[in-house]
């Protein structure tokens, strides 16, 4: 929706004002209905004994979006889901459902009458039913529109053919779009989705995975799928919201939260890293690339300063030189290749420099396997580094 103001400048009457500001309050409400937020988790708190599992959750999934659930092994991934599923409940919070409570310390709707889709980790197939019962397994109204329903389906997952197979008749894969169409047979406002493709070797995996988010967009179900492979995340997400130990570290698209991570753990969950420290002088701090900026801390303060390895720049040893600074990438500076690994695509390239014997690590796409002890330039990109102040972990502008 676009806003529409008239213009109402200096010396504008009360009631012009009044109008003005009625747009405004419209046009905020429209926006809200507009976000179309289907599942919302509002502060979201789940114990078990001592520990807390999940700690002060909330999230927003809109119609649409995929939200990816992406943390470590025990973060509280899989608690969150079952809490918005209803298969478990929240010791404090709510879970609302198109703008109603459907659990909160009052109610608590079952999971089976919140229109959510669910495929979890094992996606259990009825071993005992075929591969059209199964799908047509949570469907209810007449026979032939339920048959209609399994058709097109099967036709969605690519599966034409194979509905009377039972499922150990069937590849991994095939499995796997089976549950898929089981879940999202009744049509689900929402589907919550628990490491839906760990079971898959890569190959398969990447197709199946692929086909899975082409569909889940056609439906325009809001989607909520936990893994814990960053790279999965991002090649899914709209939005990644990424949990540590309970809590949701830093939400935002996969774009914004690993080019702007909120702090060194973030950063380092995406990528391998390369941390350069050094203390303020209160203004900059020094390091073998020049002096960074670091605002706002004090004398003495440690920074860290963070790079992806990707982001380095490699040039040899001419004569002692290396290239010329430049604004972008400041003072290059030397060092000596440790290690170099061909890792396929690219080569992995492990320094120690000469400035205070810092180990940094620098990708180079192709093949580039230097001898141990050949020196190098490094450059960084300036633009790419993320500083921070070590203490309460702070961002400050590089
Ligand atoms: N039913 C339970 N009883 C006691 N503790 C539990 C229970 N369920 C989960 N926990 C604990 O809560 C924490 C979070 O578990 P959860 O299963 O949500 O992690 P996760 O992020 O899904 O991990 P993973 O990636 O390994 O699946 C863990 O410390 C776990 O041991
Ligand atoms: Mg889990």
């Amino acid at each position: 929706m676009r806003l529409r103001l008239r213009p109402t400048g200096i010396g504008a009457t009360r009631s012009a004002k009044s109008d003005f500001l009625s747009q405004i309050k419209r046009h905020l409400v429209a926006s809200v209905t507009e976000s179309d937020v289907r599942l919302e988790l509002r502060d979201i708190v789940r114990t078990f004994g001592s520990t807390r599992a999940v700690d002060n959750v909330s999230l927003q999934l809109r119609a649409g979006q995929v939200t990816c659930l992406l943390g470590p092994s025990g973060c509280g991934k899989s608690t969150t889901l079952r809490v918005a599923a209803g298969v478990d409940r929240q010791t404090s919070g709510e879970v609302r459902l198109g703008g109603t409570a459907v659990s909160d310390d009052r109610v608590h709707l079952a999971p089976e009458r919140r229109n959510i889709g669910l495929m979890f980790q094992d996606f259990a197939l009825f071993p005992h039913l075929d591969v059209a019962s199964n799908i047509a397994f949570g469907l209810r109204g007449p026979r032939r529109r339920r048959a209609a329903r399994v058709a097109e389906l099967l036709q969605r997952v690519d599966l034409e053919g194979h509905s009377r197979k039972y499922p150990d008749q069937l590849s991994g894969g095939e499995q796997q779009r089976v549950a898929l169409a089981r879940a999202l047979a009744p049509a689900p406002d929402v589907m919550l989705m628990d490491e839906p493709f760990s079971g898959l070797d890569d190959r398969l995996r990447d197709e199946v995975r692929d086909a899975t988010l082409d569909l889940l967009k056609a439906t325009g179900a809001a989607v909520l799928m936990v893994t814990h492979e960053p790279e999965e995340a991002m090649r899914m997400a709209d939005q990644i919201a990424l949990m540590r130990a309970g809590r949701i570290a830093q939400s935002g698209s996969p774009y914004n939260i690993y080019n702007a991570p909120a702090d060194p753990a973030v950063a380092a969950f995406f990528s391998d890293i390369n941390m350069i420290s050094g203390k303020s002088n209160g203004a900059l701090v020094e390091t073998p690339f020049g002096p960074f900026l670091a605002p706002g801390t004090e004398p003495g303060h440690d920074v860290d300063i963070l790079i992806r390895p990707q982001h380095l720049r490699l040039d040899f040893d001419r004569n002692g030189r290396g290239p010329h600074p430049t604004v972008e990438e400041g003072v290059p500076a030397r060092g000596q290749v440790e290690r170099a690994r061909f890792m396929g695509g690219h080569s992995l390239v492990e320094l120690r420099m000469e400035f205070r014997g810092f180990m940094l690590k620098a990708v180079v796409p192709g093949v580039f396997m230097p001898p141990k002890g050949t020196p190098l330039w490094l450059s960084l990109r300036r633009d790419r580094c993320f500083v921070f102040a070590r203490r309460g972990a702070k961002p400050v502008d590089p």
